[in-house]
């Protein structure tokens, strides 16, 4: 796990020895243009929090490449640029500039007009220049903030940064507001459990490396959001009253992560996700990516899955392409099921995502919604082949996705007799063959021959 500042929260040239605490250093958002900003009052400080309408002074793209990145680079530690703009070329020609750093897209940023193009066409304009790591910035303001992460991520984003500050307002004593601009970014402890909430949506439909931030303070901050799903950690606010706080948060960690049960911060990562980790179950069925790295597996046997139509979409369906079939009204499993996943990755490895979902929790009910002409879903081979042969589906040829099936339980339940005596008894049922498969965990995942991965070939 990296310690990050938020981008516009320390000035790494002025506060260095704070900027040496962290793994790597964040820059403020640069523009093309030099920005000076919004007019003061710029800053106020609230209740909770603070509310701030910088406007995203910075001395824009030419001043930062030939001044103050050079002069970052002496520091030392990893660099992370900011960069912003107001269409996709801005973002762009400031990514083929840059090179020896990690790029993080301000996608998101409150006090600024919106820029016109999707966060996802931004993306897909700077990973077309190039080969950085990208992360992508977002706002905790979206309706979907998952279904954002899921677009950025197929346009060609490596990661996800969660959350920017969001809109408020704050009133001084003669009811005027209390910034020249009215409203502000709020930031802070109050943003906490908004960022939470956005880190958790997000791990649930990406497996994204997360900065998580917003209103970190203390040690045990940083624990939740990795509990949520947050690989890395940036404290933003905070460095504002306390420029020992990388520190001071890092030794507050170590105390955070024993207090809560845990030996090394890495093994409360997802804690709070809706698993096997919420032990309201022992162990469970699963097919696909193992991506939480407490629970582990036992492979079962190779499971395959058909793409199925309506019988009479049949013509319809053999000329489709990944686009045409992406834009049919798709019958899912809610978004966490496997069943679910597996039909989103599929898209999502061929750059597209299924437009219309119609949710559906069980196999029969999804075929018979199939039959009955309401759209196209993922069956598994035998019955999908079944209904193909009775003249009642028509199957989509150009995917088959295989996947294994896993008995998945936590990890440290691994030696735990109840978990063993079913691992037993699902071997000697399920599969006499694969005895030998043993414990497979994530890391081993995207291997060919771990089974843990479930990929759709074109035939
Ligand atoms: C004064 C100030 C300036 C900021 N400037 C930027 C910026 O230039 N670019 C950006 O992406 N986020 C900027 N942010 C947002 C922070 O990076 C961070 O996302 C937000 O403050 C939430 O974290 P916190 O509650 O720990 O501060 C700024 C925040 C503050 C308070």
């Amino acid at each position: 796990m990296l310690l990050l500042n938020a981008s516009g929260c320390l000035d790494a040239l002025t506060a260095p020895e704070t900027a040496r605490q962290l793994d790597a250093f964040v820059t403020k958002t640069v523009t093309p243009e030099p920005r000076e900003g919004n007019p003061p009052v710029r800053i106020a400080e609230t209740q909770h929090g603070m509310l701030n309408a910088i406007g995203l002074a910075n001395p824009g793209r030419e001043r930062f490449l030939a001044g103050t990145l050079p002069a970052l680079r002496e520091l030392g530690v990893p660099l992370w640029v900011s960069v912003g703009g107001f269409c996709a070329e801005d973002y762009a020609e400031t990514c083929s500039r840059l090179d020896g750093v990690t790029v993080e897209l301000n996608l998101s940023c409150p006090n600024v007009d919106e820029a016109p193009e999707s966060a996802a066409e931004i993306v897909a304009a700077c990973r077309a220049v190039t080969e950085l790591p990208l992360y992508a910035k977002l706002s905790p303001a979206a309706w979907d903030i998952g279904e954002v992460a899921r677009a950025v991520e197929a346009a060609g984003a490596d990661g996800l940064s969660l959350v920017n500050t969001i809109r408020g307002l704050a009133l001084d004593e003669r009811l005027r507001p209390s910034l020249a601009r009215a409203t502000g970014g709020y930031s802070g402890p109050a943003l906490k459990p908004i960022a939470l909430a956005a880190v958790y949506a997000c791990r649930r439909v990406t497996p994204l490396p997360i900065v998580g931030m917003g209103g970190v303070q203390t040690g045990r901050d940083v624990l939740e959001l990795v509990a949520c799903g947050a690989t890395h950690v940036a404290l933003g606010t905070v460095l504002f009253g306390d420029s020992d706080a990388p520190a001071r948060v890092r030794s507050e960690l170590v105390e955070a992560v024993s207090a809560a049960g845990f030996t090394r911060v890495e093994d409360a990562f997802c804690a709070a996700l809706e698993a096997v980790r919420d032990a309201s179950f022992d162990a469970s069925f699963y097919v696909g990516e193992l991506v939480y790295p407490n629970v582990v597996g036992q492979g079962l046997r190779e499971m395959t899955f058909r793409v199925v139509a309506p019988a009479a979409w049949a013509d319809r369906v053999r000329q489709a392409d990944w686009k045409a079939m992406a834009a049919l009204p798709w019958i899912l499993m809610p978004s966490m099921s496997t069943h679910s996943q597996l039909a989103r990755t599929m898209f999502r490895e061929h750059g597209v995502e299924p437009g219309h979902v119609i949710e559906a929790n069980q196999e029969s009910l999804i075929a018979n919604l199939v039959v009955s002409g309401v759209g196209v879903s993922l069956l598994p081979d035998p019955l999908a082949l079944d209904l193909q042969a009775a003249g009642q589906v028509c199957i989509w040829e150009k995917a088959v996705l295989r996947g294994t099936l896993w008995f998945i339980y936590l990890r440290e339940r691994a030696n735990d007799p109840l978990i063993q005596g079913l691992v037993e008894v699902l071997r000697e049922t399920w599969a006499p063959g694969k005895t030998g498969t043993g414990d497979v965990p994530p890391s081993s995942r995207n291997t060919a021959d771990a089974g843990g991965t479930t990929r759709s070939t074109i035939c």
